[in-house]
């Protein structure tokens, strides 16, 4: 079932998406050679608590943390270690917050340092097609116009979209129905209504679209150990779709 969402209850989501948009950029300013994946836990833990919000993901199916860090091959769910960064890595950072009830989601990859010419690209094409895929989140579309925004701004590069993890419905719960794939034919699905609120989250890979699983349960790498890039946002379907996870 689709919740739809009066516009009280998307005003606390658009509080909540600031907050977790502020944790974010504190996470983004914080990222440089030598800081370890902990100290970015604990800076949004603080952050999270001190605005007298949860973080969203500690517990969740038993995940060990409050963000999800995942470095170079790691795709997404990466659990926070002392591992520290260095020059030319990339980080994908993800975090949700709970405000007052109400959830959201958002990711971005960020580059520690310089890293290499491809990688940077991977990184802002992947950003590019979050972009254009919640440019779709508009009243009247089908839920696979967003997919397929994904895939068209994608393909040209060759890259690799992994299949087995979607986006999702977010509201009183982090994960609601729908399903938000990032890939296949537009004008297909649900169609789109006022008042939906949908965290559209490409992850998209520099070479194969295959994935693994580590042993720790959580950690998801590329099978070739290419790099890969993430970025979220929980967005509200709208006429002009209203980002919530800004600042
Ligand atoms: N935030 C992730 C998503 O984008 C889910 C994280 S699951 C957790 O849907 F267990 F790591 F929290
Ligand atoms: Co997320
Ligand atoms: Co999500």
């Amino acid at each position: 079932m689709v919740v739809i969402k009066r516009s009280d209850e998307l005003a606390t989501m658009r509080r909540s998406g600031r907050l977790a948009a502020e944790v974010r950029e504190t996470l983004c300013q914080a990222v440089r050679p030598g800081v370890s994946l902990l100290e970015l836990d604990r800076l949004a833990e603080q952050q999270i608590l001190g605005a007298g919000a949860i973080p969203s993901f500690m517990g969740y199916e038993g995940y060990p943390a409050n963000i999800c860090a995942s470095v170079n091959e790691e795709v997404v769910h990466g659990i926070p270690s002392d591992r520290r960064l260095k020059d030319g890595d990339i980080v994908s950072i993800d975090l949700g917050v709970i405000l007052d009830g109400w959830h959201s989601d958002t990711a971005t990859t960020v580059a520690v340092g310089e890293v290499r010419a491809d990688v940077a690209r991977l990184m802002q094409v992947t950003e590019t097609s979050l972009q254009r895929a919640i440019r779709q989140a508009v009243p009247g579309n089908h839920l696979s116009d967003i997919s397929n925004a994904v895939e068209e701004t994608v393909r040209v590069h060759g890259y690799g979209i992994v299949r087995e993890l979607a986006g999702h419905g977010i509201g009183r719960q982090m994960h609601e129905d729908p399903m938000v794939v990032n890939y296949g034919p537009p004008g297909q699905g649900l169609v789109l209504r006022e008042g939906m609120t949908l965290a559209i989250e490409p992850m998209i890979n520099l070479g194969s679209a295959e994935i693994e699983v580590d042993a720790d349960g959580w950690t998801i790498r590329t099978r070739d150990r290419r790099p890969s890039a993430h970025f979220e946002h929980t967005v509200a379907v709208a006429d002009e779709p209203i980002v919530l996870t800004v600042v």
